[in-house]
């Protein structure tokens, strides 16, 4: 689908961002592991999710659907039992990545497949460490899915150092190690998103600057009925959007603030950025609380390495608030992003192309020459099939003179499937 935006000279009213993705697919595959039901309010209708939800319902567990509730009757860590032999993980990398680790620690036998997005994702920093604990994993060209996961040897207990700042991998592993007598611990030298031993309750002790998060059979597995908030990375299109449109307000109630996750709220203060956040409070183990964005002039800045795990998925719309700051803005250390749903550092500079902005590429991010007063008629955006490419291109959009297109649209609904409904209720 092409979707035509019309420029907006303001944007102002009340948007409820999508349930959290991460935090969903985490409850989802959670609550298939604790043995009993788990009642999960405003689970998220995007694909991905559901993607994790029908995964976990081919795992075994009891599944019913009553709007944006979900009752999940898992049966502990023994009643893993596929009752089929493939599992369509679609577009989730977190469905993949982390099915693979339940996989593996239940010791079972499941081929995983994915669109031709995921399929062409590396899996290699999952199954070395995964091959380590005793599994075995084909896969193509021995990176790719399809993966044909199995572990007919012991289960062995690891101590593993991230060689990358992934969540998905800590929490791969962290998954086969809850099947562990003996304790597998992950370590981090930068802090990724915190999820997974928050909602699990996980020991994690910090030494020497390391976090270092443990888990085995001694662990017990809570049960996950909870609200999932709203998904801070879904909110980021309107916190940029609602800062460089002119005299806009968006407010976004009970938005996640997870602090591995909110990283782009400190970023875009610092750019100047009008942001107050109210009511803050605690969601089962997660914060949230209501966000409201005013238009504001924003000056440039220089992210690196350190902060990089904790806005991954906001660069390509922060990419966006730096092409109207006024100077140069630099995101390094973020070579992370070529291997997202799709190369993203290729396609946020295919993005600022389009419209003609200043920018560099680099190995491991850009260079981004911002101007308040840039401006462009109109431009064709290519999606890359790639829901956070689409939906930052139609924040853009908002600033041309003349209406923009953006191809392959409808995979917004990856994350968010209201977003062009959104979009059209904040015009006034
Ligand atoms: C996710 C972790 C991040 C993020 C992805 C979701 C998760 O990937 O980009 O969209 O749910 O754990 P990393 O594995 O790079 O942390």
């Amino acid at each position: 689908m092409i979707k035509a935006v019309v420029p907006a000279d303001k944007l102002y009213g009340t948007i409820t961002p999508p349930p959290d993705k991460s935090i969903s697919q985490r409850a989802a595959i959670f609550a298939l592991l604790h043995d009993g039901v788990s009642v999960i309010k405003n689970y998220s209708p995007a694909q991905d999710p559901q993607s994790a939800l029908q995964c976990v319902e081919l795992l075994g567990a009891d599944v019913s659907r009553i709007d944006d509730v979900i009752s999940i009757k898992g049966n502990g860590r023994n009643g893993v039992h596929p009752i089929s032999d493939e599992l369509d993980c679609g577009n989730s990398g977190t469905a993949m990545r982390l099915l693979s680790g339940v996989i593996v620690g239940a010791g079972q036998s499941v081929k995983l497949l994915g669109d031709p997005s995921l399929s062409s994702r590396t899996m290699k920093r999952i199954i070395e460490p995964l091959e380590s604990m005793g599994a075995h994993i084909l896969a193509r060209n021995r990176v790719y899915a399809p993966l044909f996961v199995t572990r007919e040897d012991p289960l062995i207990p690891i101590e593993f150092e991230l060689p990358i700042p992934s969540a998905q991998l800590k929490s791969c592993i962290l998954l086969a190690g809850l099947f562990g007598e003996k304790p597998t611990t992950v370590i981090e030298k930068i802090p990724s998103r915190d999820h997974t031993e928050r909602l699990l309750g996980l020991n994690v002790e910090e030494k020497g600057g390391k976090r270092l998060i443990s888990a085995s059979l001694d662990d017990e597995i809570p049960n996950q009925s909870y609200t999932i908030p709203s998904d801070f990375s879904a909110a980021a299109f309107w916190l940029v959007a609602g800062s460089i449109v002119p005299d806009s307000e968006i407010r976004l109630p009970g938005t996640g603030l997870n602090p591995t996750r909110n990283a782009l709220l400190g970023i875009l203060k610092k750019m100047g950025a009008d942001i107050t956040v109210e009511n803050e409070r605690m969601e089962g183990a997660e914060p949230v609380g209501d966000v409201i964005v005013r238009s504001s002039e924003l000056r440039p800045i220089r992210l690196d390495e350190k902060l990089i795990p904790n806005c991954i998925d906001e660069l390509p719309i922060l990419a966006v608030a730096m092409a109207f700051a006024s100077g140069t803005s630099t995101i390094s250390g973020a070579e992370e992003l070529r291997h997202k749903e799709t190369d993203r550092i290729m396609a946020i500079a295919k993005m600022l192309d389009a419209v003609g902005a200043n920018y560099e590429e680099m190995e491991d991010g850009l260079v981004i020459r911002g101007n308040p007063d840039f401006s462009f008629r109109s431009a064709n955006f290519e999606s890359f099939h790639d829901h956070r490419i689409a939906m930052a291109s139609a924040v853009l959009s908002l600033k041309g003179e003349a209406s923009s297109e953006i191809e392959d649209a409808e995979c917004a609904a990856v994350s968010y499937p209201g977003f062009w409904d959104d979009l059209q209720k904040l015009r006034p």
